[in-house]
């Protein structure tokens, strides 16, 4: 990540550090993950203790400090979202991507993540990608999804 990005963004907020999270969640959108040069960076500019922006950035999981792929995929493996089919789900994403959850695709393409529920049950089983919510998903269905993620 160019430090003109970083100036960019940390400038849209008048590097005051009292914005400090909503300036590590532009950087997290726009570069997918925090590498930890950035971090120094941000804690010069914002003159904020480079321990305390790391206590904040591994509370949130907003916020990665592992590269990203352009595309995350989020599949709910909630109670109900299990209960209609979100194993057999999660095993055709991982068979399409490579990927276990937690990890990124070579190609940077794709990172996956499976977790809790998302809120919507009645429409699982549940896939958000890149906030995209994807509403009752089959492991038939899911390859022509993941096709418009480029
Ligand atoms: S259990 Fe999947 S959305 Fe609630």
């Amino acid at each position: 990540m160019d430090k003109d990005m970083i100036d960019r963004i940390i400038g849209k907020y008048n590097g005051e550090e009292r914005s400090l999270i909503q300036v590590l969640m532009d950087i997290q959108h726009e570069n997918h993950w925090l590498p930890r040069e950035v971090l120094q960076t941000v804690s010069e500019k914002l003159n904020v203790p480079l321990s305390d922006i790391l206590h904040i950035v591994t509370f949130y999981k907003t916020f990665s400090l592992n590269p990203k792929g352009r595309h995350e995929i989020h599949v709910c493996m909630g109670s109900s979202c299990h209960l209609h089919g979100a194993q057999d789900l999660l095993d055709k994403v991982q068979d399409l991507t490579g990927i276990k959850p937690g990890e990124t695709t070579a190609d940077s393409r794709f990172s996956l993540e499976s977790g809790s529920c998302l809120g919507c049950c009645a429409l699982g089983p549940e896939v958000v990608i890149d906030g995209n919510h994807h509403s009752r998903l089959t492991p038939d269905n899911i390859e022509e999804v993941l096709k418009n993620y480029e």
